[in-house]
């Protein structure tokens, strides 16, 4: 005789006790844009419900998160004088280390995440700085490392280079490490992908490359096997975390990274995958936080120990109200 498996979703309780993934606040980053100037807050066109902040205005989001419980926020800097090298990135008094002294100052128990790349910070946008028109590497990682170094004095409790440049996971841990620095985690954006779901985020950081693209130094979204060589190799070089790339449309990607490394491993559920369920949802097309809650689950039970996302607020609502 053959027994029917019983299905055990008849009622929510038994539906809870058997659940395979759970979703918690403080897996959670928010990520944060500061710009110069005063008294700013300013909707994001691609973004809705996405603002820039000026470090003087940033203390209203910073609250909202703390109270929210996630685990941390992701800054990034967009200075008024952008040049050649990107020098504002690792200004001591650059916007970026402005924003995360202010958040250590009153927001102490919050984790502070520093994005660490040049694009927002060179007048070309690219990522690093440039030898006729391609990306010279070891320059640049040079310059990020002074980068991690100068948001890991601002406060930054985690760096999170995200430029894609090769051997800067080493580099970076060694700076920190010569200057004292060495608490400071590194988060490292081991598995970028050269992706058109960025488009939003290039907007808010007025950071889309003058020429060209970034083909030259982010992944190929052709390739899995090389993301897996990228994970190890910076786990190799000190990476305290990876991040794979954008979110949804790469699982494949995390479960596999997941699967060859030992380091927590994050998704980065990018400005274009909330564009799109902004403008699904503002058209009635899709019910947004059903969605949200959907996609931070899938994005979980394919690997992800940390989610970044732009929901990371509401979702940690929906969270604590056992909606999610
Ligand atoms: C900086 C950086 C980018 C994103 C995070 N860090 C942009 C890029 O590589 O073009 C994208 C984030 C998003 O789309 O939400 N290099």
């Amino acid at each position: 005789m053959i027994v029917r498996p019983r299905r055990l979703r008849r009622t929510a309780a038994i539906r809870d006790m058997v659940r395979e993934t759970r979703l918690a606040a403080s897996m959670l980053v928010y990520p944060i844009f500061v710009r110069e100037g005063r008294g700013v807050v300013e909707e994001l066109s691609a973004m809705p419900g996405q603002m820039r902040w000026s470090p003087d205005t940033l203390p209203r989001i910073l609250e909202r998160a703390a109270g929210a419980g996630i685990g941390g926020v992701l800054l990034f800097g967009i200075p008024d004088h952008k040049d050649e090298t990107g020098s504002q990135a690792w200004a001591e008094d650059g916007v970026v280390q402005r924003a995360m002294r202010t958040a250590k100052r009153e927001f102490p128990d919050l984790t502070v995440i520093g994005d660490v790349c040049l694009c927002e910070y060179t007048s070309h946008g690219h990522c690093g700085v440039l030898k006729g028109t391609t990306v010279d590497n070891d320059p640049t990682v040079e310059l990020l490392a002074r980068t991690a170094v100068s948001q890991a004095q601002a406060g930054a409790d985690i760096v999170a280079p995200s430029d894609m440049m090769d051997g800067r996971v080493g580099a970076i841990r060694s700076a920190l490490d010569d200057a004292g620095l060495t608490e400071t985690a590194i988060l490292s954006y081991a598995v970028k992908y050269a992706s058109a779901f960025y488009g939003p985020f290039r907007e808010a950081a007025q950071s889309a490359p003058s020429f060209g693209d970034r083909r030259g130094y982010q992944m190929d979204p052709c390739n899995v096997r090389e993301g897996i060589r990228e994970a190890l190799l910076d786990v190799e070089e000190g990476a305290d975390m990876i991040l794979v790339k954008p979110g949804l449309p790469y699982l494949d990607v995390l479960r596999a990274v997941k699967e060859r490394v030992s380091v927590p491993v994050g998704s980065y559920s990018v400005s274009g995958e909330y564009s799109m369920i902004k403008a699904a949802a503002a058209n009635g097309w899709l019910d947004e936080r059903r969605v949200v809650c959907e996609s931070a689950v899938c994005l979980a039970r394919a690997g992800a120990d940390i989610v970044v996302t732009y929901f990371a607020l509401s979702l940690a609502d929906w969270i604590r109200e056992g909606l999610a």
